[in-house]
């Protein structure tokens, strides 16, 4: 077995300790190697210290030459939407123009919009496509990813876009309670039969479940109804929440135990008091704050209140075009007022505990899996400082190079 050494790296960089989520102080502590290595095998970290401190190594080794390279903990995006047809850019020059998301959404545009371009585009086109976004993603540095469903809305095609996300190396979530499809005419009527057809084999595929609590969406009690029966199926649960409207979404985050509550622009006090007293994870979307010209998360006193945040893309064709990790990272900073070391522990360890996958993923030590994120930089903070530059030079993936710019 070949293994990899990454050596003579600038920086190396992780959240320390070892728990998850991180919250309140514990989120600004990051270890940081410099002039270091790491030893990957077998898929794994073997070792990571000092170059000064690296002994003899046997066997055969592939050598990557980290000189000028800070190396990450690869980066986890906890929320995507990457399974679409079609695009949104028509959409796009419309609200350039000064149409309201919501509008074009009533008006059967928007996420309906892609939901026909999906259902047009088929299987195998949408297997092609989750395939291009995924390596996207791959070269701004994501090693780590869950992939939603939702563009389908017919059991055909919420279930390819499942396997399309499994397939390309995601974590699949169904999406099921996004929009009420046009064939439908209550959402009462659709979620019955989204919970009778398509629901039995989501919960094969999907490891987690998510809903869209919205004026003009899903309301409270459907979105209760649709999440108590995928939590029965054996799915983790997710839920799109305070976007445009506190409509109740932390409160029923918090009785059902989800895993995480996400977007959260429209979060007052209230909110905020209690998701930092829950176990629930705030996901914080600033890319999609911004493409929607919305206000702001308020991340700061989330965090200082003492939540478990997470940062995620939101990439998706109408609210958030982007793959970009280190962009939300620099939104963090300049928008949401969170350190350097918060945003990167709400893109590894916090993130990858919203997975479900935080006692391997999402740091680098020991036994972890061996995927890693190269910066081109002097100082890993570069990865928010560096405002949309081709900061990623490199990523590690389970042990082998999966990408060198
Ligand atoms: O997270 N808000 C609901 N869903 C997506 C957007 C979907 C779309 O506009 O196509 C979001 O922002
Ligand atoms: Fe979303």
């Amino acid at each position: 077995m070949t293994r990899l050494l990454i050596r003579d790296a600038a920086q190396i960089v992780a959240p320390s300790g070892a728990g998850a989520p991180l919250r309140g102080r514990a989120l600004r502590k990051v270890t940081v190697i410099e002039n270091g290595y790491v030893l990957c095998g077998g898929g794994t970290i073997e070792a990571v210290g000092r170059m000064a401190e690296l002994g003899p190594l046997d066997g055969e080794i592939e050598e990557l030459d980290g000189r000028g390279l800070c190396v990450l903990p690869g980066l986890v995006d906890c929320h995507t939407h990457p399974a679409w047809g079609g695009d949104r850019v028509g959409e796009f020059s419309l609200r350039a123009g000064g149409a309201s998301y919501e509008e074009l959404h009533a008006a059967g545009g928007g996420i309906l919009s892609t939901v026909r371009a999906t259902r047009a585009l088929g299987s195998e086109g949408l297997r092609e496509r989750v395939e291009q976004h995924a390596g996207w993603m791959l070269r701004h540095g994501t090693t780590t990813w869950e992939g939603k469903s939702g563009y389908g809305l017919d059991r055909d095609i919420e279930l390819a876009s499942l396997r399309a996300v499994a397939e390309a190396g995601g974590r699949p979530t169904w999406l099921g309670a996004h929009a009420v499809p046009p064939e439908f005419e209550t959402a009462d009527l659709y979620l019955d039969y989204a919970l009778a057809e398509v629901l039995p084999e989501a919960a094969r595929v999907a490891e987690a479940a998510d809903a869209f609590l919205e004026r003009g969406a899903f309301d409270e009690g459907q979105a209760r109804r649709y999440l108590e029966a995928c939590r029965r199926a054996g799915l983790a649960l997710r839920l799109h929440g305070d976007q445009f409207t506190e409509s109740g979404a932390i409160p029923l985050a918090i009785e059902l135990e989800a895993r995480s509550v996400d977007h959260l622009e429209a979060t007052g006090a209230d909110g905020t008091a209690a998701l930092a007293a829950s176990d629930v994870v705030g996901v914080l979307l600033p890319a999609s704050a911004l493409f929607l010209d919305r206000p702001m998360p308020p991340a700061r006193a989330l965090v200082d209140a003492g939540a478990a945040i997470a940062l995620a893309t939101d990439f998706n064709p109408g609210s958030a075009f982007t793959t970009s990790l280190p962009l939300v990272c620099s939104l963090a900073c300049t928008q949401l007022h969170l350190a350097p070391e918060e945003a990167l522990a709400a893109v590894t360890t916090n993130a990858a505990h919203v997975l479900g996958c935080a006692h391997d993923r999402g740091r680098i030590a020991n036994g972890f899996r061996a995927d890693l994120t190269l910066l081109d930089a002097p100082d890993w903070r570069y990865l928010a400082y560096q405002l949309a530059g081709d900061i990623v030079a490199g990523v590690v993936r389970a042990g082998e190079v999966a990408y060198r710019r």
